[in-house]
């Protein structure tokens, strides 16, 4: 079971658009890193996630604040998704059956000390950096065609139109 860490993202809309592509492909965990998306609705200062998202089982992902996400599933494998010199091209590249994908900020990348903790490295072939949560559906959706072709699984359904 694969899961999903955002490093410190910066806008409410783009932690919604993650949580939903996770939902897309049954990706369980959201893990989010950092405080600038106000995860809880609260009336403090910051970006707030859109409700939608903050309802719990709408999108049957589970929103988890952490600052250590690589100390909470130490069995799940790292895989950084960023522009960094060396990085496997997506479509060559073999996903972990037990993938957490580590995913940088609209305004940044990922930092070194996320990717010190990353196992694989991994970048999407394109002209220009995607944003996050397009990465992010990229990502899922060739993890999702691989199992796939490969007849590990079937096509996901459609199990929702909303
Ligand atoms: C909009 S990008 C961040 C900006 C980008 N780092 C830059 O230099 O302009 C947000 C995140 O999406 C992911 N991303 C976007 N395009 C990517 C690509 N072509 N390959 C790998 N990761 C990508 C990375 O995780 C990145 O940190």
């Amino acid at each position: 079971m694969s899961a999903i860490v955002l490093w410190d993202p910066k806008y409410p809309h783009n932690v919604g658009q993650a949580v939903r592509a996770a939902s897309c492909f049954g990706v369980e965990k959201l893990y989010v890193v950092g405080s600038r998306v106000d995860l809880e609705g609260s009336k403090r200062k910051g970006y707030r996630l859109p409700r939608e998202e903050r309802m719990r089982g709408v999108y049957d992902v589970e929103i988890i604040p952490t600052e250590r996400p690589f100390d909470v599933e130490p069995s799940l494998v790292p895989v950084a998704i960023e522009l960094v010199p060396g990085a496997e091209l997506l479509p060559y590249f073999e996903h972990p059956t037990d993938a957490m994908y580590v995913m940088g900020p609209e305004d940044g990348s990922l930092p070194a000390v996320a990717l010190r903790h990353c196992h694989r490295f991994v970048r999407l072939p394109m002209d220009h950096c995607a944003n996050l949560a397009s990465a992010l559906y990229i990502t899922l959706y060739d993890a999702h065609c691989k199992d796939v072709l490969s007849g590990r699984t079937g096509p996901r359904g459609l199990v929702r139109t909303t």
